[in-house]
């Protein structure tokens, strides 16, 4: 639709997790001196989105026995071949500071007896390395801090319940703004633009792709979908990571799933299977807390060999002392749902969790299109490879957004960036029904879940490409959302079908074994006028 009104500024942020709220907080702080407006647009409020909802913590060599090193060590191991190793350098190294620096702005972490940062243990990781807040409410108290921060900074504009819509772009091919829509914000409703020479796209994962996921209904791929639109390059997208425990709640438990963090297995509860049988032991030298693909994979081969629907977590040995302090939101959770983790064991089941592709960018956190950045989930940076190791999401979302800030107080310095004249011939895409929604959900568990191979993939794909030409909508919030949806799943079947090879988190059971002679390397997409 034609936009109704339109603003302009300098630095546009789509998003408010971690990543777009620290952007928006730097870049306000390093672009005073040259009066850069700084406008961030998120589509429900601004403490809305997966950052939250982030229980074990952020991962960074912070303690005496630990090193950059080691953390890189285990962010490579678990990326299985995939990662970029330059990008992982900078993760691990400026980590620990930014961290600190987060502590420092007012986010408070749980503190062991001698008064440090309290560490706790997951997944693929060989140290104690992930500071937490809450016990269990990592993400929840971040964003806090976060939100805070920006409220408290005139500086920063923000429109919340501002769904992006499309990037604009110039003559030239480069970014020259977005539209969006927004709902109740008087003379700024309904569809806009705003006309501006840098957009970061910090809008989170895709997890309502799939049926059940950990990511809450926000999640809908809407960056990725937005970059794709205007032809940037996106990477990875068939590396969806499936946490291994999240609590079972029954046959085609749909939606949002309560997550059961990995920390808890880092404090020593183990899984088993119906009979009460430890199966962790003989997969993987770090037995349960393997990273998590290989967990995943684990728990989904016994379900299959037992016939019953879901694993169990025993984490009994834990004791009510340490639930209570350590693990308070998931004991509330599990306790609402009638289980009761001090003396029951947990039902845990896989689910879609983390996005390790998206937009590629560089280590400056620049896209493939001039004056388009993204950011945490939204991007691929290269740190997650095939599989990205557990708590280094709020890690990236953090060290990314900081380097995007500096990149944007450089580009100031050599010269404010000039608006360009929004190009009159965009392509206008059509839109598909909400009512699509569901179906799409289905069809991605179906045939592009944890367990993939060519014919479902293939069947899935038409499956989609038939949805999308049966379900025409109206432009409204719920169509975009579907449309980015269809998009980014169209996206990810066609990468995972690609891909003839299991690695991280991608398992086809047709193709079983890692093939480094043939897939050593990233599967680029983009959207063309031929299609995907
Ligand atoms: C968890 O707490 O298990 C999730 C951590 C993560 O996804 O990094």
């Amino acid at each position: 639709p034609e936009p109704g009104w339109v603003a302009e500024a300098d630095v546009v942020v789509v998003g408010s997790g971690i990543a777009g709220l620290t952007i928006a907080l730097r870049a306000a702080n390093s672009l005073a001196e040259f009066a850069g407006r700084v406008l961030l647009v998120t589509k429900d409020v601004l403490a809305a989105g997966s950052t939250q909802w982030a229980q074990g913590g952020i991962a960074a060599a912070l303690g005496p026995e630990d090193s950059p090193a080691e953390h890189e060590r285990d962010t490579l191991l678990a990326g299985d071949g995939l990662c970029d190793p330059d990008a992982v350098r900078l993760l691990v190294t400026e980590g620990p500071a930014a961290v600190r620096r987060l502590i420092a702005g007012g986010a408070v972490f749980d503190l062991a007896a001698d008064g440090e940062l309290a560490l706790g243990r997951e997944g693929g990781h060989r140290r104690d390395r992930i500071a937490h807040a809450g016990g269990d409410a990592t993400g929840a108290e971040i964003q806090r801090a976060l939100v805070d921060g920006v409220r408290a900074d005139s500086r920063i504009e923000v429109i919340e319940h501002a769904l992006g819509l499309d990037l604009l772009l110039g003559a030239d091919g480069g970014v020259a703004g977005l539209t969006l829509h927004v709902m109740g914000e008087g003379q700024r409703d309904g569809v806009g633009a705003i006309h501006a020479p840098i957009v970061v796209l910090a809008t989170g994962g895709l997890g309502q792709v799939y049926e059940a996921t950990t990511n809450p209904l926000v999640s809908t791929g809407d960056g990725i979908a937005m970059a794709l639109r205007a032809g940037a390059v996106v990477r990875d997208l068939e590396f969806v990571q499936f946490h291994p425990t999240v609590l079972w709640l029954g046959p085609g438990a749909a939606g949002q799933q309560p997550l059961i963090s990995e920390a808890v297995r880092g404090e020593g509860a183990i899984l088993v299977d119906a009979k009460g049988e430890p199966f962790m032991a003989g997969e993987h030298e770090l037995g349960d807390l393997a990273p998590r693909s290989v967990v995943a994979k684990a728990i989904l081969r016994r379900m299959n060999a037992t016939g019953v629907p879901h694993v169990w977590l025993d984490a009994r040995g834990l004791g009510a002392e340490t639930w209570e302090g350590r693990f308070p939101t998931i004991l509330a959770k599990c306790r609402e749902h009638g289980i009761d983790p001090v003396t029951d064991l947990i039902p845990v089941v896989p689910a879609c969790h983390y996005a390790s592709g998206g937009v590629r960018t560089d280590l400056a956190g620049r896209s493939t299109i001039p004056g388009l950045y993204a950011c945490g989930e939204a991007a691929c940076s290269g740190v997650h490879g095939a599989n990205r190791l557990a708590s280094n999401s709020l890690l990236e979302g953090l060290v990314f957004a900081e380097r995007i800030a500096d990149d944007l107080e450089r580009t100031f310095r050599t010269g404010r960036p000039a608006r360009r004249e929004p190009a009159k011939d965009r392509r206008e895409p059509g839109v598909i029904a909400g009512s699509a929604r569901r179906e799409i959900q289905q069809l991605m568990s179906a045939g592009a879940g944890v367990l993939r191979n060519h014919r479902g993939l293939r069947e899935t794909e038409a499956a989609l490409i038939f949805l999308s030409r049966s379900h025409p909508g109206e432009p409204c919030v719920e169509s975009w959302e579907t449309t980015n949806l269809l998009t980014v799943a169209r996206f990810l079947v066609a990468a995972a079908a690609e891909r003839a090879e299991t690695r991280g988190s991608h398992w086809r059971e047709d193709h079983p074994d890692r093939d480094d002679a043939e897939w050593l390397g990233h599967l680029d997409c983009r959207l063309t006028d031929e299609g995907v």
